[in-house]
């Protein structure tokens, strides 16, 4: 059992995860037009983690006896400047949803939720990998600049992403 609260909180969170996911799917088809498929698969692996990151929300809400809300979706931004525009702007959305992380496991810890902060280990540690890759990214694509040799290297390196299914994950979409 959770309060009304912490369900509400984590609700808000669950939809900010598939907004991410939306964001990224978008981004994958930018990508995809500007020529690069390498970075256009590396956007859709990030949307399929995104979809899992809703769905464990969705799942653990539910497991609590929770029923979801879900409001009306946003449209998204579709136009970026370039590849490092793109991955700048995924950096500074991941680092907002680590904001969230962190007031959640703050709220889960004031209310001594102690079921809710263990589900949110799992968030924390993942969000130092997703900073983590994008940050890399970002000085990979600063250090080649506008050179399209240099793009093309980086965009052959995204080719390489392989969506993984976390173990355990309720729903490998
Ligand atoms: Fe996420
Ligand atoms: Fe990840």
């Amino acid at each position: 059992m959770i309060s009304k609260k912490m369900s509400d909180s984590l609700n808000t969170h669950m939809n900010l995860e598939l907004f991410s996911a939306h964001l990224y799917l978008v981004m994958s088809s930018c990508a995809n037009e500007m020529g690069l498929k390498g970075a256009a698969n590396w956007f859709f692996v990030q949307y399929r983690e995104e979809m899992i990151h809703f769905m464990k929300f969705y799942t653990y809400l539910t497991d609590q006896g929770a029923v979801i809300a879900m409001p009306a979706s946003k449209a998204l931004p579709n136009k970026y400047k370039s590849l490092l525009d793109m991955m700048q702007k995924t950096l500074a959305h991941e680092n907002l949803i680590t904001a969230c992380i962190n007031e959640l496991t703050e709220q889960a810890v004031q209310e001594k939720d102690h079921a809710t902060q263990i589900f949110l280990q799992w968030f924390i540690t993942e969000q130092i990998e997703e900073e983590n890759n994008d940050r890399d990214l970002i000085a990979k694509l600063k250090l080649v600049g506008d050179t399209g040799h240099g793009i093309l290297m980086i965009d052959s390196e995204m080719a390489q992403r392989v969506f993984v299914a976390p173990v355990g994950s309720p729903l490998a979409v």
